[in-house]
């Protein structure tokens, strides 16, 4: 059995995006409506399974989207092996949050950080709720060297998927 880590990973985005949701998704296979804004920072620890013979302990900061907070983020980025940048599908402003923290991650000199962009709520895409198109993403995020993936932490859809996608990167880092 090989035993990967800690490595540390930090979700980043605006405030109401969903990355306390998308945490706790990951972490513990669940999902409320009403979670409330963090605040700081959370902490959350936790084992992934690579393959049938290897496992990786993260270590996951869910950070406070809120700007007042935005001063603290470097605290939780700057050594990071992974950095999962969130916004909302349903919201362009949050489209435009997200790219503002691709550029301050790329002023970091944290050249071998994992970066991947997340765009959540995808269960909202159906009907015109949808502000932020799939394919004009996918492109920004190729063009940057991101990873890049929809995700719903309210069904589940593509949480672990995109924890694995990273985590496999980090292991060829
Ligand atoms: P801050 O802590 O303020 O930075 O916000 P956050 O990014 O942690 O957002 P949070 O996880 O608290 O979610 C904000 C709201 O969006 C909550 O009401 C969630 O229930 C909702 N939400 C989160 N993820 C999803 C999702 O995938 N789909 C839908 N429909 N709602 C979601
Ligand atoms: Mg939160």
């Amino acid at each position: 059995m090989n035993y990967f880590g800690p490595f540390k990973m930090v979700l980043l985005g605006e405030t109401y995006v969903g990355k306390s949701s998308l945490a706790l998704r990951f972490v513990k296979g669940q999902y409320y409506e009403h979670g409330g804004s963090t605040i700081g920072a959370a902490f959350f620890s936790h084992t992934l399974q690579i393959d049938d013979d290897s496992s990786m302990k993260i270590e996951l900061w869910d950070t406070a989207g809120q700007e007042r907070f935005h001063a603290l983020a470097p605290m939780y980025y700057r050594d990071a092996a992974g950095s999962l940048i969130i916004y909302d599908i349903t919201s362009a402003a949050s489209f435009h949050r997200a790219k503002l923290w691709v550029t301050e991650l790329y002023q970091t000199n944290n050249i071998n950080m994992v970066i991947a962009l997340v765009g959540n709520k995808a269960d909202l895409a159906i009907g015109e709720k949808r502000e932020v198109d799939m394919r004009e993403a996918n492109e920004y995020a190729e063009v940057n060297g991101l990873i890049f993936m929809e995700t719903s932490a309210k069904s589940g859809e593509n949480v672990h998927e995109i924890f694995m996608n990273i985590a496999k990167k980090v292991l060829l880092k």
